[in-house]
């Protein structure tokens, strides 16, 4: 069980975060926030996933660039090994036989987080999901899940194209790894979207695992299969999307004209492909929440009730204009 002692201590951390934040909040008030929350710290386990792309870099970073101990934080990063949910769980077993204060989760895999989950409970350590949600998904084994909402995001892909080609075409889906909540998600609004749209055709989906690597030599494969004869390709991810440019190339095609390629993530090769007509449609999916996820730690160390998911805000660049405008002020 949690002692009160950590209990108070963690308030008491969270009251002078609370403070802190205030003071810093205050514009041109001298009070810097920098360790002048008091001796108390609050520690924060962040289970995350890792190196994985530039979307991921880009997330993780932002936690750790907010999480300092200047803001009043001790973050303990935990990153997979190679993508392995066990050495994940082995993370938060620690964390929580450490008594952090809170638990940050970024799960590499949605399934097989139930015990670790109650384990977590029992010791009264709040869970907050970073991104990736977990599947059953038993919110009353977390607090809340922030993340931009994956529906939304792939629902605003499949748009595109059903706007895009009003006479039909043939698509395939290039997946992130099985069993990622995330690609459900993203399957689901765009099935949703384009479902309707009797006359877009699926040729197949396969998961080329966030790989530019690897989506090239899956879509290459898909083209010689179908005789080049694929028009819109729906990347689950900017760097799968650019691996399925390559292909077009090589194949002797021309992206953005003989096939379509739309991704998610919003990532910076990702605008600059689409500037270059290389990319036709890039769906933001914003990694830089960390400001969103510091506010809500401070609320549920304070035992406040926050929303079970919180979402956050993501544009999309549906032209090379577009994305040659926001290309300077990107962050990631
Ligand atoms: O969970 C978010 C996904 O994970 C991103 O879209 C992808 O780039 C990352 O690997």
């Amino acid at each position: 069980m949690r002692s009160n002692a950590r209990i108070a201590r963690a308030f008491a951390a969270a009251g002078a975060l609370t403070l802190a934040l205030t003071a810093c909040g205050g514009g041109d008030d001298d009070t810097s926030a920098s360790g002048d929350g008091g001796d108390e710290v609050v520690t924060v386990g962040f289970v995350a996933v890792g190196p994985e792309g530039g979307w991921r870099q880009a997330n993780e970073a932002n936690v750790q660039d907010t999480f300092t101990e200047e803001a009043g934080f001790e973050l303990k990063y935990a990153p997979a090994t190679n993508l392995d949910q066990r050495s994940q769980i082995d993370a938060f077993t620690s964390f929580v036989d450490e008594g952090v204060d809170v638990i940050l989760l970024s799960a590499t895999e949605g399934a097989g987080w139930e015990d670790s989950l109650r384990r977590a409970q029992e010791a009264e350590i709040p869970v907050i999901l970073v991104d990736r949600g977990i599947e059953p998904d038993d919110t009353d084994l977390y607090v809340t899940r922030i993340a931009p909402d994956n529906y939304e995001v792939s629902t605003s892909v499949a748009e595109w194209a059903v706007a895009a080609f009003p006479d039909g075409g043939n698509y395939f889906v290039l997946e992130g790894p099985a069993g990622v909540s995330v690609v459900n998600e993203r399957n689901q609004g765009w099935d949703d979207a384009v479902g309707s749209a009797a006359n877009l055709v699926k040729i197949g989906a396969q998961t080329a695992n966030w790989s530019t690597e690897e989506a090239k030599s899956v879509f290459e494969t898909v083209l010689r299969a179908n005789n080049n004869d694929i028009q819109i390709v729906f990347a689950q991810n900017d760097e799968m999307g650019l691996g399925a440019a390559i292909a077009v190339e090589e194949a002797g095609l021309t992206p953005g004209v003989d096939v379509q390629i739309a991704t998610i993530d919003g990532t910076k090769p990702a605008l600059e492909a689409l500037s270059e007509g290389r990319l036709s449609f890039v769906a933001e999916y914003n990694p830089l929440f960390g400001e969103t996820l510091l506010d809500v730690v401070g609320q549920v160390l304070d035992g406040e009730e926050v929303e079970p998911y919180i979402v956050v805000p993501s544009e999309t660049f549906d032209s090379p204009e577009a994305a040659t405008a926001a290309l300077p002020t990107r962050k990631y």
